[in-house]
């Protein structure tokens, strides 16, 4: 089989760039090791950026989106029984849209489903061959038999445990890491939302985040040890603990319910470069990782997909290199700074074991700086709501 692209992963990244470049009449085949109804059933997170809402419009697949997404204004910042708001509409002159990941992964199946998109499911064993020479090749195994793809070039959408990344040799590769020493207990629950907004909450008593994928479907977030697991968790003792890190009028609205999922994820920072190797391009989680402070996940993928996605482009029609070139540059450019920024939202609300009283109150005078400066309330806001591709 050939291809021009071979798309490796059928996440949001994958389906995102296969869609737009289907669209251009270039040839595409992502290979997914799972199957649809799995990867749909990943839970995620749901704050889009307007780039990435730009991109789903360019790509074809915005009518669900545009008919049951919210569009959120600001977000309330909170710690302890103390909240203001950041208002992104006033700094920044734009929003963010509330969106479940899981609702554009499954919009974008769909979209590939009528556009006839060739995708491999529960593929093994994927390799990519001579990505560094100009006649790349991938290998994959799917019901026993082993198949072969020739292409112009390889995608990696395999998230941040996929074989991409691992492809390009530790002599060319450098990664960048920080592990955070706590996780996020998240539940979902058919409740309406506490609130109209997102509340970051910092507390005495860790973390906490409200936010919501409709008007009766809520997910919350606690900021819980490394060494919980969800089963130590009852949903009486989450939605206690939970009313004890928001505001107090919150706590006392807050609609509580049955949990539908609960789980718990680690915090990591990462990051890898180069994101090209040859004819192999990194996008998405295959590349980095924030911690979901920022809400930054899909956000910092859009952005890789933006520029992979012009880059082919100018090389298909045009046959100019330059936007493949100075891809992996002008996505790390984009990305670090969203790093930064996710990183600095972790700190500035989460409790850390070895905070000192010292760094306890440095903590607290960065919220209050936060609550009371107009320009630190727009560098929030600059950040939160995307910053330029
Ligand atoms: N072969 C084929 N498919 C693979 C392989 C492999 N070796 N390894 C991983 N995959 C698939 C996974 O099953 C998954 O469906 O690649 C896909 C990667 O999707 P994501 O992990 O969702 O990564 P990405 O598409 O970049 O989306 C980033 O997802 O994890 C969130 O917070 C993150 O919101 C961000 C978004
Ligand atoms: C979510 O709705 O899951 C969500 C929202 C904002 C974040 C992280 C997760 O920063």
């Amino acid at each position: 089989m050939r291809t021009q692209v071979v798309i490796i992963g059928g996440g949001p990244s994958g389906l995102l760039l296969s869609q737009l470049l289907h669209k251009q009449g270039i040839d595409t085949v992502v290979l997914e090791r799972k199957t649809r109804d799995y990867v749909l059933g990943r839970i995620r997170a749901g704050i889009l950026e307007v780039g990435f809402v730009d991109l789903m419009r360019q790509a074809g697949v915005s009518e669900r989106m545009d008919a049951e997404s919210f569009v959120h204004d600001g977000t309330v910042i909170s710690y302890g029984d103390e909240q203001f708001e950041i208002n992104f509409k006033e700094h920044t002159g734009t929003s963010v849209v509330v969106y479940g990941q899981t609702e554009v992964t499954r919009d974008l199946y769909d979209a590939r489903e009528a556009m006839d998109g060739k995708i491999v499911f529960n593929t093994e064993n994927v390799q990519i061959h001579d990505a560094d020479s100009d006649a790349p090749y991938v290998t994959y195994t799917v019901d026993g038999t082993e198949q072969r793809i020739d292409c112009d070039f390889v995608a990696g959408c395999d998230g941040f445990h996929g074989v991409s990344r691992q492809t390009i040799p530790l002599t060319v590769r450098k990664e960048y890491e920080k592990l955070y020493p706590f996780g996020w207990l998240g539940i979902l629950s058919e409740t309406p939302p506490v609130h109209e907004e997102l509340i970051y909450a910092a507390s005495d008593r860790g973390f906490a985040l409200c936010s919501m994928r409709n008007d009766n479907l809520s997910r919350y977030y606690i900021q819980c040890s490394l060494s919980d697991s969800p089963d130590d968790w009852t949903d009486e003792a989450f939605w206690q603990e939970l009313k004890r890190r928001i505001p107090a009028e919150h706590a006392e609205n807050l609609i509580t319910g049955p949990s539908i999922e609960k789980s718990i994820a680690p915090l990591r920072s990462f990051v890898t470069e180069p994101m090209r190797w040859g004819r192999l391009f990194l996008c998405g989680d295959a590349a980095h990782i924030v911690p979901p402070t920022g809400a930054k996940g899909l956000n910092t993928a859009a952005s890789d997909i933006h520029y992979l996605y012009t880059g082919l482009l100018q090389f298909y029609q045009d046959g100019d290199s330059e936007g493949i070139d100075s891809y992996s540059e002008k996505a790390l450019a984009r990305i670090w700074k969203a790093e930064r920024f996710s990183w600095w939202m972790t700190n500035l609300l989460h409790r850390f074991p070895d905070q000192s009283p010292f760094d306890l109150k440095m903590q607290a005078a960065d919220i209050a700086f936060l609550r009371d400066n107009h320009t630190a309330q727009s560098v929030l806001a600059q950040n939160y709501v995307g910053l330029p591709y």
